[in-house]
Formats: C-alpha cells, sequence, structure tokens
C-alpha cells in the first residue's frame, strides 16, 4: 500500500478518543484486564516518525507525551468522542486481476452453485490485460480498502498461471504491499487441462524461481475441482524450501484434508475454514499449544456472503482454543469487496462472534496470520496505522452495517483518508 497519497504532521497528539482499542493486553488505563482488546476510554495517541509513541488516559497525555518525546506535538487533534481501532489487516486478497464475473454472481443468485472452475475466466481476462490495466485495477482496489480503514493488505498471484503471468503479478503485487503471496497453484490452467501433476512441475520449478524473490508467501488451493491434499503438499514444501512462508486456502467448498496439511506443515494461516471436522478443530487448537506461533483460521465470510454457502463456525474455534482472523479475500469470483467493516458486521450477525472478537479478528487477527507484530496493536514501538470511526463504539461497525463508519485513517503516523 505505497502509493496511497499522504501528509506529514510530525508528531501528532489524537485526543478525545471516547473509546481506543488497543490490543494490547494489560495496558495502563485498560478497562478490564481480561479483555484482550484492551480498550481505554477517553483516551489519547501519541503518534511519531510513523509509530506509536504513546497511548493511554488522556488523563495521563500530558506526562505520557513529555516522557516519550520530551517536547510538545507538533499537531493536535481533537476526535470529539469517536472510537479508533487499530487499521485493519486483511490477511487475503487476490487484487491482480481483470475483467469482472457480475453474470456469474447473477447466475448464482437464480441457483447456480460456486465451483473453482470459474478462476479460469479470470485467468483468461488477467492474461489478456496490460501491465496499467492490472496496475490501474490494483490502484483502485487498494484505494477503496484504505478509504474502509485497511491500512495492511496481503495481495495474492494466481489468475496468470503462466511463467510470465504469474512474475508479473508478484511485481505490481509488489508494487503495492509487501505481503506477496505466490499463488500459482490456484488451479489448473486449461492448457494443461487433465495434466495437473505437470503443471506442478512447472509450478514448483521454473513459475516458483520467477516468483519467489518477490514473494514472501506460498499458498495452494486445496480443494475439489483445484488440488488434492498430496499436490498441495507437494507445492507448499517446495515453497517453503525457496524460502517462502506457507499458508493455504482449504475446506472451503466441503469436507477434506486441506486444514491438516496446512497443520502439518506449520502454515501460518489455513484460509475459509467453512467445512471442518472435530480432528482440524483438535489440531488447529493444537498448533497453538507451545509457545511457538501456530496456524490462524483465517475466516472470510464475504465468501459465504456471496456464494449462498453456510458460514464457517467462528464460535466452536475460538472455544476450542484458535487463533482466528477475518479478511476479506477480495476477488471478483467468491467475494468481491474489501470492505473490513462488512466482515466484522457478518462475523458477529451470522458467525457467533462478539464484537471484540470480531475487531480483534480483523486487527491482531490478521497481523498473527501474517507473522506480525509491528501491526494489528496500538503501543509504544507499533506502526501508527488506525482507524477514526465515526461512531461512540466499534460496536457499530456490526449494529450500523452497511454504513459508512470510517472517517479517518492513519497509516505510519500520516492521515491517508480522508483526501483534502
Ligand atoms: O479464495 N478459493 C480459491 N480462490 C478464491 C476464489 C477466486 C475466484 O473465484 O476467482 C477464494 O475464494
Ligand atoms: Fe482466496
Amino acid at each position: 500500500m505505497h502509493e496511497v497519497p499522504h501528509r506529514e504532521h510530525g508528531a501528532t497528539l489524537l485526543f478525545g478518543v471516547g473509546e481506543l482499542t488497543t490490543n494490547v493486553p494489560g495496558v495502563a488505563g485498560a478497562d478490564d484486564p481480561d479483555d484482550p482488546t484492551a480498550v481505554v476510554r477517553d483516551a489519547a495517541i501519541l503518534l511519531d516518525g510513523g509509530r506509536v509513541a504513546w497511548a493511554g488516559r488522556e488523563a495521563d497525555a500530558a506526562a505520557g507525551v513529555e516522557e516519550a518525546i520530551g517536547r510538545a506535538p507538533d499537531r493536535t487533534v481533537d476526535v470529539g468522542g469517536r472510537a479508533v481501532i487499530p487499521g485493519f489487516v486483511d490477511s487475503h486478497t487476490h487484487l491482480v486481476f481483470a475483467g469482472d464475473r457480475a453474470a456469474e454472481f447473477e447466475a448464482r443468485a437464480a441457483g447456480r452453485p460456486y465451483t473453482a472452475g470459474g478462476i479460469r475466466t479470470t485467468v483468461a481476462s488477467t492474461r489478456a490485460a496490460s501491465d496499467d490495466a492490472l496496475r490501474a485495477g490494483l490502484a483502485r482496489h487498494v484505494a477503496e480498502a484504505a478509504a474502509q480503514g485497511t491500512t495492511t493488505l496481503e495481495v495474492k498471484t494466481g489468475y496468470g498461471l503462466t511463467v510470465t503471468d504469474e512474475a508479473r503479478s508478484v511485481r505490481l503485487a509488489r508494487e503495492v504491499t509487501d505481503e506477496v503471496t505466490f499463488l500459482g497453484a490456484h488451479v489448473v490452467p486449461p492448457e494443461y487441462a487433465g495434466r495437473g501433476d505437470e503443471y506442478l512441475d512447472l509450478v514448483c520449478g521454473e513459475m516458483l524461481r520467477s516468483c519467489a524473490p518477490g514473494a514472501r508467501w506460498v499458498d495452494v488451493f486445496c480443494e475439489t475441482g483445484a488440488f488434492t491434499p498430496e499436490q498441495a503438499r507437494r507445492v507448499l514444501s517446495a515453497g517453503a524450501a525457496a524460502g517462502l512462508g506457507v499458508r493455504v486456502h482449504a475446506n472451503q467448498l466441503g469436507p477434506g484434508e486441506g486444514v491438516r496439511v496446512a497443520v502439518s506443515l506449520g502454515a501460518a494461516s489455513v484460509d475459509h475454514c467453512t467445512y471442518l471436522s472435530d480432528d482440524d478443530v483438535v489440531a488447529l487448537a493444537g498448533s497453538w499449544a507451545d509457545d511457538a506461533p501456530g496456524t490462524v483460521a483465517t475466516l472470510l465470510p464475504g465468501v459465504e456472503f456471496s456464494t449462498r454457502q453456510p458460514y464457517p463456525d467462528a464460535r466452536r474455534l475460538l472455544d476450542a482454543g484458535v487463533v482466528v482472523a477475518l479478511a476479506s479475500d477480495c476477488n471478483p469470483g467468491s467475494s468481491y469487496t474489501s470492505s473490513m467493516p462488512l466482515m466484522v458486521a457478518l462475523a458477529v450477525r451470522e458467525m457467533g462472534m462478539t464484537v471484540a472478537e470480531a475487531v480483534r479478528a480483523a486487527t491482531a487477527g490478521g497481523a498473527t496470520a501474517l507473522r506480525r507484530s509491528d501491526v494489528g496493536r496500538l503501543e509504544p514501538g507499533a506502526r501508527a496505522d488506525l482507524v477514526v470511526l465515526d461512531a461512540p463504539s466499534r460496536t457499530y461497525l456490526a449494529y450500523r452495517p452497511g454504513v459508512p463508519l470510517v472517517s479517518g485513517v492513519w497509516r505510519e503516523g500520516r492521515e491517508v483518508h480522508p483526501p483534502r
């Protein structure tokens, strides 16, 4: 998200924060010491050099600012009692694409099911598009996400599926984010129909060699109509050997071994998790049993909304001790929305999550899914990424669904929205 326009302000103190969600358990001034989202009321937060320099109760701000920077802030901003949350961390998108699939969506509305095959429609449009057309689409969607409070965004390849087109997707994605995922194993492209293993020779060979240098992650779609668990293991192991972190698309359209493959390979995240067996839940929870980070279950309710599938059972995962993230999965097929506020609303309304759990999953949860500790929380040293809501509490994200509640977005200490 490098190209979003911004304004420099020096050290800035935001005060008059009615409700500050920090996601820093035990932080001074928090309402409830047991609340993992660690809400501070009547709060203030100091941003300096792109980082949070201090956060706490407004009554303690003078001393806090003095201790943090030894001088008065360059600018003060009264947010008028509004709620502030960490910027959303959208850990799962597919934004390098051309064309749309509105006709497919319309057919679903008339009763047709979603299948993995629709991906090939977008592959054809993406291959035919110029670099500039893809770049313009990316810029438009990244700006759209930023205006809705997203300050960290993962972007996958997966609509190129040739060495040249996948390498181009990595390059273009890298222009907007450091969190680039190589998804050459999205589906078998038409020219390899019936020869999935041969296609994977290419994915794990020349394609991986061309894509790994610009990517941070490798991903595979482990599902009927895409790749088998054995094929998924092969792709992920090759990616890991090339230095990439592992993430997996699995258990979206039906039950399967994808979640267990992900956990067994130490994936940072397994995404969708709509159809889970008890063994899957035990495996996910077990991955968090010791000190090392486990596998996050990333839930993508925009998909269930758009494809008319049952929503994943977040309550079951949370009660079992699994770390959960929410992400948009923004793509032209299964979830054409970049709105993290919508994900929070769906999670609360449809998936058994509390408001606190949903906001945490959309911020700190996404950060954990990307193995990032510098975003998703508001504490000294963290990146100064935050959202000012035009509401007295974060509850309004679910309570007033579909209403534009994002009144200001700060990324690395700079106000990136609204455009002035
Ligand atoms: O996450 N599941 C695989 N990939 C995307 C769908 C992409 C598409 O339909 O174009 C997803 O839902
Ligand atoms: Fe996806």
